[in-house]
This record gives structure tokens, sequence and C-alpha cells, in this order.
């Protein structure tokens, strides 16, 4: 039987289903597995199904001569070098389709957090700082209003289109840029540079790759609308953190929600975790519990097509199977 290496337990019962098609070995721990140790488990084995904290690059690949397919749990991909296995006609499997909406739930909860202030106005109360001596004044907490605002949409895939969706249910202005130039019903089309200059809140929605990296740099970051809120729940690497901490601080920015960052787990010593008006949260826009199964379910279907010599339902890279 073929060998499969799981890099870790997934949820629901998505690894009891593969295991019925192949050998399969699961990584028992609930820290990712060290990269020398992948490679280790790997040898003869054929398929990996990986999650985004485990590293699929050039140096892994040629350490494995035996891998013949890779599944992800995740929409995202940047951590997986696809071009190295597009030249090794591996199929990379991902899980789209089933996180948009739970992703721009988070998206909408971070808004509406950074607007309003909520993680600054729950520790206030936590505190004890709301006490008779310093009751309800009309200044208290005030933050951002959201109906009637415009939202800025970077990246119009389908976790972008969510975000449109629900901002609309709040009375917000849409606009959007997208790589592609798709237009989307009820967002207006404008160019990067007119989403980030006429936004009141700039929500960050695009796919990191080489041309997204840093796509909202110091020089982006400054063309922004001054007082606007940022959210990014894509990835990091596509923001610059310490152009985006300046803007913070000085006040040419009210407030941003990160669910992402470029070093995750995200350092101690990151500027953004000095300020209060940042609210932040530990890649979470995929966590919820249907989700979560969904996307493990999906992870593993696209394991099981390729053991069984059929294309992958969800592949980044389809044209290894020509
Ligand atoms: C993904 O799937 O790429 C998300 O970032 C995690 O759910």
């Amino acid at each position: 039987m073929a060998k499969v290496f799981a890099s870790q337990r997934l949820p629901g019962d998505a690894l009891e289903r593969l295991g019925l098609h192949c050998e399969l070995e699961v990584w028992p721990e609930p820290t990712p597995i060290p990269p020398g140790v992948l490679a280790e488990r790997l040898q003869g084995c054929v398929g990996l199904v990986c999650l985004l904290t485990n590293r699929v690059g050039r140096d892994l690949l040629a350490a494995c001569p035996d891998l013949r397919f890779v599944s992800s749990m995740s929409v995202g991909v940047d951590h997986v070098a696809v071009a190295a296995l597009t030249e090794r006609r591996i199929p990379l499997g991902n899980t789209p389709g089933v996180l948009a909406d739970t992703t721009a739930d988070l998206n909408m909860a971070l808004l509406l957090a950074a607007a309003r202030r909520i993680p600054e106005a729950d520790r206030y109360v936590r505190d004890g700082c709301w006490k008779p001596e310093r009751p309800w004044y009309p200044g208290m907490f005030v933050g951002k209003d959201i109906s009637g605002a415009t939202l800025g949409i970077v990246g119009l895939g389908e976790i972008g289109q969510a975000v449109a969706r629900r901002a609309r249910g709040f009375g917000m202005r849409l606009l959007g840029w997208t790589r592609s130039g798709r237009a989307v019903e009820g967002v207006e089309s404008v160019s990067l540079e007119a989403v980030l200059a006429q936004s009141d809140f700039v929500s960050v929605n695009v796919a990191l790759s080489k041309d997204t990296r840093m796509l909202i740099d110091a020089e982006a970051i400054a063309g922004m609308k001054p007082g606007a809120v940022l959210v990014n729940t894509a990835r990091g690497g596509i923001v610059d953190e310490q152009a985006l901490a300046q803007a913070l601080q000085s006040g040419a920015l009210f407030a941003a929600g990160i669910d992402v960052f470029e070093r995750e787990p995200v350092l101690m010593d990151n500027p953004l975790l000095q300020l209060p008006n940042v609210v932040v949260a530990p890649h979470i826009g995929s966590a919820s519990q249907r989700t979560r199964e969904q996307m493990a379910a999906l992870a593993v279907d696209n394991m099981i097509a390729a053991l069984r010599g059929e294309r992958m339902p969800h592949c980044v890279n389809p044209e290894v199977f020509d």
C-alpha cells in the first residue's frame, strides 16, 4: 500500500477516511514537525498532507525523491514552492470554497473591533477604570462611523467578495481593486492608489505571492486616507508592519485589525503589539468548527483522488495532469 504522511492530526474524521486508502503515518505532536524530521518521515512516502506551518521548499523535495502528491489543509499555498512541485509534476491540493465566509466574518469582527475600540474598552472595564469618579461621558471611547463609510477591498477573490457582502449590510460604500481587473457587482472597481486614498477602511484580502509581497508598503500606507483603518486577514508579508506601526503611532491612521503577521508566531517585540489602537489575533480567520472540518475533508479528498490516479478536485497546479 502507498505510504502517506500527515504532518498533524486533523479535525473530524478525515484522516480515518484517508487511512482506508493508504498506509498512513500521522505526526502525533500538537507542535509542528521540525523540517529535518519531516524529511526523514517522508522517506518512502508518496503523499504528504500538510499545514501552512510546514515549509515545503526545494530542499525538502530534493530530500524526498518518492514524493508524488502534496495536499495542504489551507487555501493559501505561499508555504509551498509551487514551481518546484510543478517541475516534478507533483500536484498540490488546497482547500478553497469552504473558508471564505468564516474568514470574512473575522475580517468584519476585526474591522468593527478596531473602529469601535472594543479591546481598549474591554481592558478599561476589566482594569477597574470605569468607576463613579470616572462615569460615562460623551467622549468615552469614541470610534469611527461604519455606516456611510467607504470600504476599500484589496483583492476581490472569494474572501474579498464575502467581505463585500457583509459590508453592504453595514451600509458601507464599496471600492475594490484586484490584479485581474475582475468586476464584482456593487463594488466600484478603481486603482489600488484610489482604494487607498479614498477608503475610510481598507481590507486586505489578496493572496500572498511574489507580486503581492509588500504590496501595502510604506509608500502605499502614506497614500492612505488620514484616519483610516486597515484590516489584514490575508497574509503577513503583504503589509509593511514597521510602516503600518509608524502610521498608527503618529495618528496618520486611526487603527488596525491584524490576524496575520510576516513572522508567525508573531515576536513579542513587533511594534504593532505595543499599540493600543491595534487589534490582533493569531491567524484565526478560518477557525470555526465546521470550516476546519470541511478544510480537513477537502485536503483528504485531494489526497485520496491522487492516490486513485485521479485529478485532485482542488489543485493549485492542474497543469501537472496534462
Ligand atoms: C488558509 O487556509 O490559507 C488560511 O490562512 C488558514 O485557514
